[in-house]
């Protein structure tokens, strides 16, 4: 039976030793390599994905493994680490210091425990189901904006956007007229830690995958707020859609998400 709090401690201390790995590439610079039209990928992706592939492989061999850059490993368990190394590539390349390395623990398709960390602000956002939320080991509470003309928001775009049309221009246009302001960070995990912290009121995003959002899912919901899927449904982790928020505006974000055509329903 695997006990949640050591889990939590082990992915404390690996997004750690990867956010030092990162935190080195970062200053030293890094080789640029094309995985798409603009999709990059560095050698500290794959640096920091090997530290923690052989981490997770060593302390917890029964667990199967969703990593961006390795893929599915190929053990079926009930037990599933979900990394991505580094969440931010865009910005590392470019030396924005918006970059974070994240992992989460799903047990029988529940997150039980997620770890976000930000190595340039020394942030560190932990949760565990149950348990709550924290950053650098202070409880985390959602913001008590309440209405979305009042909100602060974030989203991401696809890495296809050039050439699909959902694209999610549209919604972010909309969004910025009836919102307060919206921003592009270009980290999906330090998105939702964002709104965990009650620094940002909603988050949504089409195209997302697992990795980018498992941890910051459990984030948000341990610090009071609310995910779901863009129509409303509960949230499913893998369909690669998502909104959240403090709960409060997530009613008011599904109807303009709604009304906002056309919308990728499907993935
Ligand atoms: C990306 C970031 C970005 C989001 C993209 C992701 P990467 O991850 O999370 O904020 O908008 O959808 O792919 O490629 O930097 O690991
Ligand atoms: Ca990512
Ligand atoms: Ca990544």
């Amino acid at each position: 039976m695997l006990n949640s709090n050591e889990a939590l401690n082990f992915a404390v201390a690996t997004v750690r030793e990867a956010g030092a790995v990162l935190r080195e590439y970062y200053r030293t610079g890094v080789t640029v390599r094309y995985k798409g039209e603009i999709d990059l990928i560095t050698e500290a992706d794959r640096a920091s994905e090997d530290l923690i592939l052989r981490r997770i492989r060593s302390a917890y061999p029964d667990c199967a493994i969703l990593s961006e850059e390795s893929g599915a490993s190929a053990n079926a368990a009930s037990a599933l680490w979900i990394v991505d190394p580094l969440d931010g590539t865009t910005n590392f390349a470019h030396g924005l210091p918006i970059f974070s390395v994240t992992m989460a623990l799903l047990v029988n398709d529940l997150i039980e425990v997620g770890v976000t960390y930000d190595p340039i602000y020394d942030e560190l956002y932990t949760a565990r189901r149950g348990q709550g939320a924290y950053l650098n080991g202070e409880r985390l509470h959602v913001s008590t904006v309440p209405t979305l003309d009042k909100a602060l928001l974030v989203t991401g775009f696809p890495y296809d956007r050039r050439t699909n049309p959902n694209n999610n221009i549209r919604q972010f246009t909309d969004f910025s007229l009836c919102a307060q302001g919206v921003l592009r960070l270009g980290s999906a995990a330090l998105d939702l830690s964002a709104v965990a912290a009650g620094r940002l009121d909603g988050y949504w995003e089409f195209k997302i995958n697992p990795w980018d959002i498992a941890a910051g899912v459990l984030l948000v919901e341990e610090a009071g707020g609310q995910v779901t899927m863009p129509d409303g449904s509960p949230l499913d982790l893998f369909a690669r859609q998502i909104v959240a928020s403090n709960g409060l505006i997530q009613t008011e974000m599904i109807n303009a998400l709604m009304n906002s055509t056309p919308w990728p329903r499907a993935a």
